[in-house]
């Protein structure tokens, strides 16, 4: 039997995350998210991924003193970044230095040092390029500032607000990890061959740019710039659907209720966007599950995680262009443990396909073939 797009099927287990898409529930090692949301920070969250633990006081200071230390933009990045064309996307920006960063290493199996040293470089990486893009040289890394906050630092040279800070931080935990996703199956099935965390990280990056993965965020924004006041959306959303385009920001693989990561976002979007922009992302929100219930009674389709990163990212100050590499800074701590997890018990990812072209055809010399 085919199932097509593996919807149900198990290929793994994994003690990292488990996402109930009947219930609405996601939990990472057993904490809920709306916990884990309320009251840790990201590098807790990260711990709790690489180490099986919620960290101590010591050994979270220990993990920042480790991720501080790997915050300066690698001597790998600089050609690379000078010869990318300035209308790079960032996310293929990032995919290219990622890559070029294991080019010249010792062919090695990915392990934790890596897996930290790796999380850390990513927004310097990502921060460079957009500076540079912007005629601007990277700025030192500081080690006074948590991974949220130096991120946001690195883009702008200004220390983000608390509110900034806390919303990044978590968008952060949200985005960190979610059980078998494309791009996580992606480095798993890289980690598998037993491969490097660079070749890992950088399938992982090519499978999370897909607009129906980590590409959608931006397209949000796209909409509700589009559509721009509430009495345009139905008319729009009617029109692109009419147009069989999909709405970005709503439908989920794995949820048949709503994604809990987006009902704490929708409360993030309340405190940190501007009232006016919130009110329209609302209303288009409404708008689009209407719509989509409509026209597909059948379907289960509610608001997934992207619609309100959208308007959380954009509050912080983030360009459009940089929200699907963002969500990367995010699920490198979940796609590098996957990776470690992955090869805890390794056995290569090699799946079957049925064959259905022909069984039997003869080779006609090159100069008969018509
Ligand atoms: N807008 C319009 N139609 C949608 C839709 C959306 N956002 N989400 C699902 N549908 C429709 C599909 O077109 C499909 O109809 P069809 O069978 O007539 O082609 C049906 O609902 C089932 O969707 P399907 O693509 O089979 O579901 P899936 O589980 O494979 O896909 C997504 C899940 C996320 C890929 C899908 O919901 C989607 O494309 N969403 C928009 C992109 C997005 O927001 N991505 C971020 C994901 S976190």
């Amino acid at each position: 039997m085919i199932t097509t797009g593996l919807e149900n099927v198990v290929v793994a287990q994994t003690a990292l995350s488990r996402v109930d898409g009947e219930r609405g529930g996601l939990i990472y090692r057993g904490y809920d998210i709306h916990d884990l949301a309320r009251a840790v920070s990201f590098e807790e969250v990260a711990h709790l991924f690489w180490y099986g633990a919620l960290p101590t006081r010591a050994q979270l200071d220990a993990l920042r003193t480790q991720l501080a230390a790997h915050r300066a933009l690698p001597d790998a990045a600089w050609p690379i970044l000078r010869a990318l064309p300035p209308n790079t996307a960032p996310v293929d920006a990032l995919r290219t230095l990622v890559s070029a960063l294991g080019a010249g290493q010792p062919f090695t199996r990915p392990d934790l040092a890596q897996a930290i040293a790796l999380t850390a470089q990513v927004p310097a990486l990502l921060a460079a390029f957009d500076r540079a893009r912007r005629g601007l040289a990277p700025l030192a890394p500081r080690d006074d500032l948590d991974h949220a906050a130096h991120y946001l630092y690195l883009l702008s040279g200004r220390v983000p607000t608390e509110q900034q800070k806390r919303a990044l931080d978590t968008y952060l935990i949200l985005l960190a990890d979610h059980g078998l996703n494309a791009s996580t199956f992606a480095a798993r099935v890289v980690a598998s061959t037993w491969s490097d965390v660079y070749s890992c990280i950088t399938a992982a990056l090519g499978a999370l740019k897909g607009p129906l993965h980590g590409g959608a965020p931006a397209r949000v924004l796209d909409m509700l710039q589009a559509i721009g006041a509430a009495e345009n959306a139905e008319r729009w959303m009617r029109d692109a659907l009419a147009r069989q385009e999909r709405l970005m920001g709503f439908g989920h693989r794995m949820y048949k209720t709503a994604d809990p990561r987006a009902e704490i976002l929708r409360d993030l979007a309340r405190e940190v966007c501007a009232p006016d922009f919130f009110a329209l992302a609302q209303h288009v929100e409404e708008t689009g599950l209407r719509l989509l219930h409509e026209q597909r009674p059948a379907e289960r389709i509610y608001t997934n995680v992207e619609f309100y990163s959208a308007a959380v990212l954009h509050a912080v100050g983030l360009p459009k262009d940089l929200f699907t590499a963002t969500f990367a800074v995010a699920r490198m701590s979940g796609w590098t443990a996957h990776i470690l997890e992955q090869l805890s018990h390794n056995r290569i990812i090699r799946p079957d396909a049925e064959y259905v072209g022909p069984l039997v055809q003869s080779v006609i010399p090159l100069d008969q073939r018509k």
